[in-house]
């Protein structure tokens, strides 16, 4: 059922993970994922304005495949986007995905361009930035403190943190926030109108335009006098002893910019919408400090921001009795695989002393997201300086959510607070 607004139920198609309305509400996409695993867990898509493609819906089979990156490819196809987009892409840059990021390379270019930010993202890397990291939390949970008692807490809070962290590490000016927040939403937010630039499906391209045009003159400025920011490595990184390739280091500046912003306010939106919703784990956490870290990851678990990202085969495969065959693609769903009652113990229950290692919403292989720690000190920071300070928590209106299926999260959250 496609209806705009009320919450779809089954029975499903295949083709709904394709439908903004039902992957733009967090029952909907569940109710649609788990119909999908008990019924067709490897289910065939076809769609008028996409490309056929295989769903992954089962933990085992998302796993597999999305760590067999020999095998099964990240180039061909990354996401899912509609085939006039990809058209357009190819004309405009000669491939279909406009950029050429870590995400959409293979073996050994990713192995390459990989080692150029690992250090940098790294645990003991990132345990250096935990006192600013904290420091902007609490920035932030002042300012409800200021705005109170009421706020919409994805607008002014949940957006706006990840984007000041990384505009932060990145050494850009605290001026470059609208910027990028706008650019970010306008690359992510796919198919949802209130985001795009333009109903044309070719708006896409004016967004990487813009995103160029911002960081050109941003390396031009780190080659004269380097810093010891992330975009001073990436502006004067070599690979095999030459300078990056312009469209690849265009690209690296785009993912590292857009990549943690959207991902990471998704899970603190998501994790606060959970938390209400669960009054006793949010008491457990604001108790157990010793919790920070597993709680973090399980709030990731629980929204898996990333919806999906596509793999190509280079091989015939049977995965759930079908037959996949060379140059097919898969689409592994994330939020599909974190609630698979095979992998996980009762995985609709929100639990934040869950053993947090297995889960998969940064993915798994060799792609497996570079800023996971990051993502995780942010969440876990906020929530760290936030829950001993509060008193009292309510929804104040409904929430609302992107209409989007690569990177999902909500638009809108309104709370009512009480806070030291
Ligand atoms: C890749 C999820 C935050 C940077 C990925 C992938 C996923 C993911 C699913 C792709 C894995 C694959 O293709 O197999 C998330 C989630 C986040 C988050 C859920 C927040 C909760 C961040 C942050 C950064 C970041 C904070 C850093 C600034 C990247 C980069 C890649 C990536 C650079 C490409 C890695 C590669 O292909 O080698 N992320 N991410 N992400 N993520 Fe994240």
């Amino acid at each position: 059922m496609t209806d705009n607004t009320a919450t779809a139920t089954p029975p499903f198609h295949p083709a709904d993970v394709l439908n903004p309305h039902i992957m733009g509400d967090e029952v909907s996409m569940h109710a649609l994922f788990d119909y999908l695993r008990s019924t067709d867990p490897v289910s065939w898509v076809e769609h008028p304005d996409y490309r056929s493609f295989w769903n992954l819906t089962r933990y085992d089979d998302v796993k597999t495949i999305g760590s067999a990156n020999d095998e099964f490819l990240s180039a061909p196809r990354t996401v899912l986007v509609p085939e006039a987009m990809e058209q357009a892409l190819l004309e405009t840059f000669g491939n279909k995905n406009g950029l050429e990021t870590l995400i959409h390379m293979d073996r050994p270019k990713h192995l390459k361009l990989r080692k150029v930010t690992r250090e940098w993202f790294l645990p003991r890397s990132i345990d250096k930035l935990e006192a600013e990291v904290r420091a902007l939390a609490k920035e932030f949970v002042d300012k409800m403190v200021e705005e109170g008692p009421e706020c919409d807490f994805v607008r002014d809070v949940a957006l706006l943190l990840p984007l000041r962290v990384i505009v932060s590490i990145l050494g850009l000016p605290r001026e470059a926030e609208p910027t990028m927040l706008k650019l970010t939403q306008e690359m992510f937010g796919g198919q949802d109108p209130s985001l795009q630039r333009s109903e044309d499906p070719t708006a896409g391209l004016a967004v990487i335009q813009d995103f160029t045009d911002y960081f050109t003159e941003v390396i031009a400025e780190r080659k004269r006098q380097p810093t010891d920011d992330l975009a001073s490595v990436l502006a004067n990184a070599l690979v095999d002893g030459e300078p990056m390739d312009t469209l690849d280091q265009m690209s690296y500046f785009i993912i590292t910019a857009s990549a943690g912003h959207d991902t990471t306010s998704a899970a603190i939106g998501g994790g606060m919408k959970a938390l209400i919703e669960h009054p006793e784990q949010l008491a457990l956490w604001r108790d157990r400090p010793d919790l920070d870290d597993r709680a973090a990851r399980e709030l990731i678990r629980w929204v898996a921001p990333v919806r999906h990202m596509v793999r190509t085969a280079t091989r015939e495969v049977t995965l759930g009795g079908k037959t996949i065959r060379e140059g097919d693609n898969l689409a592994l769903w994330y939020p599909a695989a974190n609630r698979d009652p095979a992998a996980f113990d009762a995985p609709h229950r929100l639990d934040l002393s869950r053993d947090p290692k297995q889960q998969l919403a940064f993915g798994y292989g060799s792609h497996m997201c570079l800023g996971q720690h990051l993502a995780t000190l942010e969440v876990s920071c906020f929530f760290r300086e936030l829950l001993p300070r509060l008193e009292e928590l309510e929804l104040a209106g409904d929430p609302e959510w992107v209409k989007a299926i690569f990177v999902g999260g909500l638009r809108s959250l309104p709370v009512r607070y009480r806070l030291r």
